[in-house]
């Protein structure tokens, strides 16, 4: 296990097939008596779910029931509906069609290009959230969607602090849509330094899923994250752990005595992530999840 690989993680998620990606564009008309308008779409005939979910499946895509449904959320009108499945057979990512995605319960907004928050994250958030309390001021670097802020806020017994941060400017315009209604707040810049100095020695939960795929490795993830999700997102460096070392090396400076930080990684990097954090002064453990193969790295100060 390498990396953030995401297009099997979802329950709703497909894998999508490449071969596929220039085959029909449209719904047909399943009763027959529809008129294609100008765009050459539908818009009055209703969309046979039989069909629908022989074309995802066609596309690649293996849970091709669970995308149909998705696909269908907010009973879009038989045109809007072709423009969607149209865009998913053309290789997007489910949750880029539809502009948000499940995580941890929770309906996260997710604009195109941001990173799509993976079933596997939901193990950070569950252990970070055991240490969150009401009042307690929360960070989120590398946010993304921010989608792991948003679970720890809403999750807490009662209103907590949270201050949310990405480097990518269209992550963090998405992660306001979702943070902000929460009375959270988003930075743009890199790591720390986007963060107000206000926060330094009062941070009481800091989670970071940094990207920590080798850059060598890039190439080999499925399309749906070497295309749709910008590079940032994904490259951790010559061993994946640039960001993750980073992170940890000032992460002291931010937290509370007894704040605890948390990262994501593989099961082969983790070793060396738990010495980054030991090297930073914090105390490190780590927790291995077998059945979403991932490792969370965490750390108290
Ligand atoms: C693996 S994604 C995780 C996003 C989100 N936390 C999630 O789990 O859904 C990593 C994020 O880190 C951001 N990022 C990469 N380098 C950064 C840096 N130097 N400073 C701040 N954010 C950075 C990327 O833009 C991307 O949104």
């Amino acid at each position: 296990m390498t990396a953030n690989p995401r297009p099997d993680e979802t329950a709703a998620a497909g894998l999508f097939s490449a071969g596929a990606a220039d085959e029909a564009t449209g719904l047909r008309d399943a009763a027959g008596t529809g008129v294609a308008a100008e765009d050459g779409v539908d818009h009055t005939a209703a969309v046979d779910e039989d069909e629908l979910v022989a074309r995802l499946r066609a596309a690649g895509c293996v849970f091709a029931e669970e995308e149909a449904a998705v696909l269908r959320d907010g009973d879009p009108d038989p045109g809007r509906l072709a423009e969607l499945v149209a865009r998913r057979v053309a290789g997007l990512p489910l949750e880029h069609v539809v502009g948000w995605a499940r995580f941890a319960g929770r309906r996260i907004l997710v604009d195109p290009g941001v990173f799509v928050p993976r079933l596997r994250t939901e193990v950070l958030v569950a252990r970070a959230a055991a240490y969150v309390r009401a009042g307690s001021v929360v960070v989120d670097l590398c946010c993304g969607s921010g989608a792991l802020g948003v679970v720890l806020a809403a999750g807490a017994e009662g209103p907590v602090e949270l201050h949310a941060a990405d480097v990518d400017a269209a992550a963090v315009r998405c992660a306001r849509r979702n943070v902000e209604p929460l009375g959270g707040t988003v930075y743009e810049g890199d790591l720390y330094a986007a963060l107000p100095t206000s926060l330094r020695g009062r941070v009481d939960v800091l989670v970071a899923n940094v990207p920590y795929v080798p850059s060598a490795e890039i190439g080999l993830l499925p399309a749906e994250a070497r295309l749709h999700e910008a590079p940032v997102a994904l490259d951790g460096g010559a061993d994946g752990l640039d960001l993750a070392r980073r992170v940890a090396a000032e992460a002291g400076r931010w937290l509370v005595p007894g704040g605890r930080m948390f990262l994501e990684c593989g099961e082969h990097q983790a070793v060396a992530a738990a010495a980054a954090l030991r090297t930073a002064g914090l105390t490190p453990s780590l927790h291995h999840d077998e059945d979403l193969d991932v490792t969370v790295v965490s750390g108290v100060r």
